[in-house]
């Protein structure tokens, strides 16, 4: 499989910085953080027309673009593979935040990445090895995400944190949109803002699941940087997806 390259690649993956991204990351430090982040995820826009929808959530202020990868295996639900990336990529100007909830994952790494993936987030039950997929996501030239499900302990990060870009909180369980948020998720928060700001690392601190007007400024509270939002952006018509967008961030 090429996403794995041989043992000579995972050990050059492991110290070398990861390519340039296509497009450069929103800066992700907490204290330099003007605003929060927001990436809406299409798993909630119209399929008929994603480019169309992507060009106007970032009309009306997205910052990232969220994508939903589902196996119907991982997660009880299946939704786009590599080539719905591919179409859409010409329409983003901004990144392409991929979240892949497949099993396995190594080998469709490198297929996202050359599709405009430019983070690929994994969730570390995918895989036997997840130090090695985070490797070979960024061999692949994308930065690493490494997302926590609700009964995933906080510590799954513990030994990766000096290998990723972003931490994903699940605040749902994944597999579909439009679900209500886990409470538990804001200590959860809390638990990875104390070892990100420990590691002194540009990390993105991302909430996905049940974010709306009312629960992320308490995920901005508890330390979040960046909220996908699906339902509470893509709600109503384009001309809408503004106003969505500007209730989630935190103004006060
Ligand atoms: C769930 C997905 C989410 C989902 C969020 O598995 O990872 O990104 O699209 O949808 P809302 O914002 O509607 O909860
Ligand atoms: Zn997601």
């Amino acid at each position: 499989m090429a996403a794995f390259g041989t043992g000579t690649d995972c050990v050059q993956a492991a110290t070398t910085e990861p390519r340039a991204l296509r497009r450069p990351l929103p800066a992700a430090n907490h204290e330099a953080m003007a605003r929060t982040l927001i990436a809406p995820s299409i798993l909630a826009a119209d399929f008929a027309k994603l480019g169309e929808e992507v060009r106007a959530a970032e009309a009306a202020g997205a910052d990232m673009i969220h994508v939903d990868v589902m196996d119907g295996h991982f997660v009880p639900n299946i939704s786009i593979g590599p080539a719905v990336v591919k179409a859409i990529k010409p329409h983003a100007k901004t990144p392409l935040d991929v979240h892949l909830m497949i099993a396995p994952v190594d080998p469709y790494i490198e297929a996202f990445a050359k599709a405009g993936a430019d983070i690929i987030t994994i969730h570390p039950e995918a895989g036997p090895h997840a130090h090695r997929t985070v490797q070979a996501v960024r061999a692949a030239g994308a930065k690493a995400g490494v997302s926590l499900n609700p009964g995933t302990p906080v510590e799954a990060i513990d030994n990766l944190i000096d290998d990723i870009d972003l931490v994903l909180i699940m605040t749902v369980n994944p597999g579909f949109g439009g679900q209500s948020f886990i409470e538990a998720g804001l200590k959860k928060i809390e638990a990875v803002r104390k070892r990100i700001d420990a590691s002194g690392r540009d990390i993105i601190l991302e909430v996905d699941g049940g974010v709306n007007e009312k629960t992320a400024p308490r995920c901005i509270d508890a330390g979040a940087t960046a909220l996908v939002a699906g339902t509470a952006v893509f709600g109503g018509d384009p001309s809408q997806y503004a106003a969505n967008i500007a209730r989630l961030r935190k103004t006060a």
